[in-house]
């Protein structure tokens, strides 16, 4: 059962769970704390139809907003899905999901895998625009039957499935074990490599959106490139204590692990020949990151085409969407992983 044979839905958009929210965090005394992004797609704040989606459970739920009301109705799926109303009012189906959820030993750290399909519907102003949106969303509905909403028939076949338990080894996504694939550590090796014969001594290094560490322990462990810090910047919190026990290991003394949103940094400790590193810009939105790098670093970025997230097709996407006043390497290469055949493009200059 596909989304698209429902006939007549026209352009759709996907974006990332952290494409449009900011945090999402439980409170010590209880409840969700959930920002939006600032600078989140303008589309969402348009109306349309959406469909919430999640890589082990499918397509799960399938809504409306008829006017600039979608982050409202998002935050409170967020609160039903986890089962934690506070501001919404819990239903039966949700409920149900949400048990099914947590049963299967799912939670809040998965927000991230979530994709919201979305479609643009602009409002005409026309007095039956409401009721035209309603009626795709039942075409929509009837067609992938999705768990969570109240029309779900348990007789017809769904959209949703339920996963027996949380899979312990993921091939590929935010596991630990998948952020150390082939095609990821020869990305590394060639930046590197690269990086090396531009500028093998470096002061401070920012790592932004640094995942398990990977690099720095790459670093740490073939030394090419001398560095007097590295700074690794992660907000997710698990991810980046596990890196910090993993560079303890290997006696890597000179990293600093730092929580926090990569578009929120001043770079105060960047410094003289200092550099910042960026392999994750298919994964984050924003460009307060690169905004706020002092002019004159040297700026180093890796992004890949066919990626659920931002898409990339060339070095000079990059460049177009961050420019650079002298760049010193761009380069392309090939690569496989679990899933698919890519290309990982490369841009080293300075800003
Ligand atoms: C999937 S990983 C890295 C992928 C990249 N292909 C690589 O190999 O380096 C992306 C990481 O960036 C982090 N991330 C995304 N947006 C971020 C932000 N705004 N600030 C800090 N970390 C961020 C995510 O939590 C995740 O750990």
């Amino acid at each position: 059962m596909n989304i698209s044979e429902v006939e007549r839905l026209g352009r759709s958009v996907r974006y990332n769970f952290y494409d449009i929210f900011k945090t999402v965090q439980a409170r010590p005394q209880g409840g969700l704390s959930i920002k939006v992004r600032r600078d989140r797609p303008a589309e969402t704040r348009q109306s349309g139809i959406y469909v919430w989606h999640h890589p082990h459970w499918g397509y799960f739920y399938v809504g409306i907003a008829a006017a600039d009301n979608f982050t409202e109705r998002w935050n409170k799926h967020i609160q039903k899905l986890l089962d934690q109303c506070t501001s919404a009012q819990q239903m039966a189906n949700w409920q149900s999901f949400a048990q099914k959820f947590a049963a299967a030993g799912y939670g809040i750290d998965d927000l991230k895998d979530i994709t919201l399909r979305f479609y643009p519907r602009p409002n005409p102003n026309s007095p039956t625009f409401k009721q035209e949106l309603s009626d795709i969303e039942t075409r929509i509905v009837r067609a992938i039957n999705p768990m969570c909403n109240r029309e779900y028939d348990p007789a017809r076949p769904s959209a949703t499935r339920i996963p027996p338990t949380r899979p312990i080894t993921e091939s590929s996504g935010y596991s630990l074990q998948g952020s150390f694939t082939h095609d990821l550590t020869t990305s590394k090796v060639w930046l590197m490599q690269e990086l090396a014969r531009i500028q093998p001594r470096m002061g401070t290094v920012y790592v932004l959106g640094s995942w398990f560490g990977n690099i720095s322990l790459y670093m740490h462990l073939l030394p090419l490139l001398k560095t007097s810090k590295i700074i690794n910047v992660e907000r997710d919190r698990n991810m980046l204590a596990q890196s910090r026990r993993m560079l303890a290991h290997i006696g890597a003394d000179n990293v600093e692990h730092m929580l926090a949103d990569a578009n929120d940094l001043d770079y105060r400790q960047l410094g003289p020949d200092g550099v910042v590193i960026n392999t994750s810009l298919t994964d984050m939105p924003g460009r307060a990151w690169f905004d706020n790098i002092p002019v004159g670093t040297t700026v180093v970025m890796q992004a890949r085409d066919h990626d659920p997230g931002r898409q990339f097709h060339s070095t000079q996407d990059i460049l177009d969407r961050y420019p650079l006043t002298n760049v010193e390497y761009q380069g392309k290469i090939e690569l496989r992983d679990p899933e698919t055949e890519y290309n990982r493009f490369m841009v080293i200059g300075t800003k």
